[in-house]
């Protein structure tokens, strides 16, 4: 048997718990092998319901290794399901849709749905973007998402296809917004509330981070460098009972800069501001080189600074299919009660 296929075949027995626990939550998305932490730096295998998505991050793999792959994968799983290979190790994480190695079927690559806490999410595993709908590893922090927001105001920052907004609505919050600058994005969202027409309608804002959560903040939106802005949408001051803020780990607009080893301060400060009295933030921060413990001595120094101090604050790592040999998750999750 090769290196990887044992690899392989470890980190699914090690999965076997949490997967019989996930299917009896509502869940069929969920990562089977996480190649960095496993055996296997640059690859990763993921279940999206009836998809199997095996993605290679830094070199293509074999095709027989490939191959092997999916059906050590379904065999563990009993269930026939739709492979696809994305091949990443491009320029910026690109996928190449050439398909020099395997060509998925068309079915695997149709419009499906997968499952997460009992509520329907779109998953496709080719679009405009480079990732797949729905960030595996948010998974806990949607579900406590989900358990905590009955009741709320939720504001959902950079909320790309809207997953922690639907588990606010599906929490029973009493307003949900989701707020991105991509309306592609905010596309997907819409379409996953359609996919769960029982819950109460979501509010979507299509707008640059900058200018929107200053004004909800109640904060003027200033001028960078004397220039002129681009046009934004206009908002009026608001707070919120449950903020989620969750940036990418770097991105540049006419409006600033998103970057989260120097200077996650810009985002979090407005935020803060628009979190409401005694209400709760939960920030996260993806950059595998930023150390918990300092960030979160950072985050809690610019709650004070602000003029919000934190309460109580929490670490929510993420589940066991994302496991980390030393500890240090690359995504990093605080709940800060206010
Ligand atoms: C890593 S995703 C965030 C993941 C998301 N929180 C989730 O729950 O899956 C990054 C998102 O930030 C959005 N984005 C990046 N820069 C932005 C900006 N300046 N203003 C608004 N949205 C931005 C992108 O469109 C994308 O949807």
């Amino acid at each position: 048997m090769s290196a990887l296929n044992q690899a392989l075949r470890a980190a699914l027995s090690a999965r076997q718990a949490l997967i019989a626990e996930l299917h009896s939550q509502g869940t069929d998305c969920y990562r089977l092998f996480h190649g960095s932490q496993e055996g296997a730096p640059g690859l990763t295998v993921d279940r999206y319901g009836a998809q199997l998505l095996v993605q290679s991050f830094h070199h293509p793999l074999e095709r027989d290794a490939l191959l092997e792959l999916f059906a050590t994968c379904q065999e563990f799983l009993g269930e026939a399901l739709l492979p696809v290979y994305n091949d990443r190790s491009q320029a910026n994480s690109r996928i190449d849709r050439t398909d020099p190695l395997y060509r998925a079927e068309p079915e695997a690559l149709a419009d499906l749905i997968g499952h997460e806490w009992g509520l329907n999410y779109r998953v496709r595993a080719r679009h405009a973007g480079q990732d797949p709908l729905l960030f595996l590893d948010l998974r806990n922090a949607r579900g406590w998402v989900k358990r905590h927001s009955a009741g709320k105001s939720v504001l959902n920052l950079f909320a790309y296809t809207c997953g922690v907004g639907l588990c606010a609505a599906a929490g029973a919050a009493r307003a949900v917004t989701n707020l991105d600058f991509a309306e592609g994005n905010l596309a997907v969202g819409r379409e996953n509330a359609a996919l769960n027409p029982e819950l109460p309608a979501m509010r979507f804002i299509t707008s640059d981070y900058f200018p929107a959560i200053r004004q909800l903040a109640g904060l003027p939106v200033a001028r960078r460098h004397g220039q002129r802005l681009p046009d934004y949408p206009r908002l009026a001051a608001e707070q919120f009972d449950l903020v989620f803020l969750d940036p990418p780990a770097w991105a540049r607009s006419a409006f600033g800069t998103v970057d989260l080893l120097r200077d996650y301060q810009s985002l979090l400060k407005p935020a803060l501001l628009a979190t409401a009295e005694g209400g709760t933030l939960v920030c996260c921060n993806n950059l595998a080189r930023v150390e918990l413990d300092e960030w979160r001595d950072q985050v809690l120094r610019c709650a004070s600074k602000s003029g919000r101090p934190v309460r109580e604050v929490e670490v929510l790592p993420p589940a066991a299919d994302f496991p980390s040999t030393d500890g240090h998750h690359p995504l990093k999750t605080l709940i800060l009660h206010l």
